[in-house]
């Protein structure tokens, strides 16, 4: 049974096509004074319940609808409840980096834990943790979004140059110009605050100059990693700059900001948006049958 919650229907209603598996939709709405309400339409006992949620807007919302619909489920009889999460959040907040803050991810981990038997996370923001093993007890896949981005820019641009902003970003920049085989290239970053960075490179960019730029990286929040990127790389004089992120979370019009520079901006459909142009309900199907033997 295949349920799309609030933020994963978009993806929950095709997977379920592909799946070819019996799709409802999660009943939610919010009382007067903020509270969650929910309810399912389906009888959900001895089922395998795959619940689609992906985590933007209103973060904290999606985490207490997620829970109560796991508790939920589990409450009228599902054999297991797997959670597909195309966008999951608090994966940057995984260190106490001043003495006092609340490493977030491992209370949202003990969360899960205790009502989730699976979790899929597509591109998960893994940075301090190398595996998702290192922050859920739960089984956890990790899917990755790659070998799309490489398809979509295969069929859009020819001849292009991958550019990686920051250290991280060469899991998603440098692991797409492999499947392309094109080149590429990491720059570094320096963040100063949640919404300032400083973009810089050792080595002359030159051979950047006329040709297609495309900036690969996995999240786009507020846009200010993208935006000192283009800035460092139009004094090159490239041909032309594509912006391709993973999760298009486009806080506090990030997504404008970006489409001022007159570069192009396209991210997948983990959160949907009018730029979430590339697709990822086939891929989590594939993976969904890959990982569950009773979905065949
Ligand atoms: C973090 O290092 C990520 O890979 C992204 O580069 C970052 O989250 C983007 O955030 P923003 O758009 O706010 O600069």
């Amino acid at each position: 049974m295949i349920i799309g919650c609030s933020h994963g229907k978009h993806l929950a209603k095709k997977i379920a096509k592909h799946l070819k598996k019996p799709y409802s939709e999660l009943y939610t709405k919010k009382f007067p004074d903020g509270e969650t309400y929910l309810k399912f339409n389906v009888n959900l006992k001895n089922k395998v319940v795959i619940l689609i949620q992906s985590f933007y807007g209103n973060v904290n919302d999606c985490l207490i609808e997620t829970f109560f619909a796991a508790k939920t489920a589990r409450d009228l009889g599902a054999k297991k409840i797997i959670l597909v999460a195309p966008y999951f959040p608090y994966l940057r907040q995984d260190k106490e980096f001043r003495t006092g803050e609340c490493v977030s991810i491992k209370s949202v981990a003990d969360y899960i834990d205790s009502c989730i038997d699976e979790i899929f996370i597509i591109d998960p923001h893994l940075h301090r943790k190398n595996t998702l093993n290192d922050i859920f007890k739960i089984k956890s896949y990790k899917l990755s979004a790659n070998r799309l981005i490489a398809n979509y820019i295969i069929t859009n641009l020819k001849n292009p140059i991958l550019i990686g902003p920051d250290f991280e970003s060469y899991k998603w920049a440098k692991e797409s110009a492999n499947f392309i085989g094109s080149e590429s290239i990491i720059l570094e970053k320096r963040r100063c605050s949640p919404r300032k960075v400083k973009i810089s490179h050792d080595e002359n960019l030159e051979i950047i100059k006329n040709r297609t730029v495309v900036i690969v990286d996995d999240i786009i929040s507020t846009g200010n990693t993208l935006l000192e990127t283009i800035k460092l790389l139009k004094k090159y004089a490239p041909k032309s700059i594509t912006c391709i992120g993973v999760h298009g979370i486009f806080t506090e019009n990030a997504l404008k900001k970006i489409q001022k520079t007159r570069v192009k901006v396209v991210s997948c459909n983990s959160i949907p948006t009018k730029v979430s142009k590339i697709d990822l309900s086939v891929m989590i199907t594939d993976e969904l049958k890959k990982k569950i033997k009773l979905l065949n």
